[in-house]
């Protein structure tokens, strides 16, 4: 579990877009893994949040991978709407996806890496026989749809079983990457569960729209 490296993937939805530009350049001389784009239709979550276009204006500033996480009703009608590249992560909610392993498979069609998302209530057992079809298992450690809340402790565990599960079925591979409350004790915590992928959002990385050097510098040693 130790031995895969931990990434950064920041919450995009948390940063003041007067100041996107000057974060981008930042995000990008500390080597961020990845841009966190949280999606959110107010339907699936009460919410709505970042879109097609966001994506595609970012895309155009930067070449550092996108994180796609879609809260959103029936995902898989509406990949296609998204400028998805090789090399992004691209997560659909279990709880939200009438044919999961279908639209894993064609999220690795488009050369992106195929993630399943779960709400702090849905077990990983769900994902039994989709295994072999991801890169990677969001566990929500917050309800979806807010900056802001408070870890939900029983996800610790989830974490921790999660990772064993996939040692023990051959799928070291398969990542698991943590959003929500994601502060720099936590991340501690999250960490030694076995997360390998940490959405730095208002509670580790990002105040006031904004982060600094030094605050990458301290959520990268917290999760180190
Ligand atoms: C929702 C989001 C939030 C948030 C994370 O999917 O990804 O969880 O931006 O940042 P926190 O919880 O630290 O405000
Ligand atoms: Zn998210």
């Amino acid at each position: 579990m130790a031995s895969r490296a931990s990434q950064i993937s920041v919450s995009m939805m948390c940063v003041d877009v007067t100041h996107t530009k000057d974060m981008v350049r930042l995000m990008e001389q500390s080597g961020v893994s990845y841009f966190h784009i949280d999606i959110m239709d107010g339907e699936f979550v009460p919410n709505f949040c970042l879109g097609t276009d966001y994506i595609r204006q970012l895309r155009s500033i930067s070449k550092v991978p996108m994180d796609i996480h879609l809260m959103i009703e029936s995902p898989d009608r509406k990949l296609d709407y998204f400028d998805i590249a090789p090399g992004d992560f691209v997560s659909v909610h279990y709880e939200t996806t009438r044919h999961l392993q279908r639209t894993l498979q064609y999220i690795r069609a488009k050369g992106a890496k195929a993630m399943a998302a779960l709400n702090p209530a849905t077990p990983p057992d769900v994902l039994r026989y989709v295994l072999d079809d991801l890169d990677g298992i969001l566990i929500m450690t917050v309800n979806p749809g807010f900056a802001g809340q408070k870890l939900i402790p029983a996800t610790l565990s989830k974490i921790e079983d999660t990772r064993r599960w996939l040692d023990e079925t051959g799928h070291e591979d398969v990542q698991i990457e943590v959003d929500g409350n994601v502060s720099l004790t936590n991340a501690v915590r999250m960490r030694q569960a076995g997360a390998d992928i940490f959405v730095a959002g208002t509670s580790g990385l990002i105040h006031d729209g904004v982060m600094t050097e030094d605050g990458l510098a301290s959520f990268r040693k917290a999760i180190t």
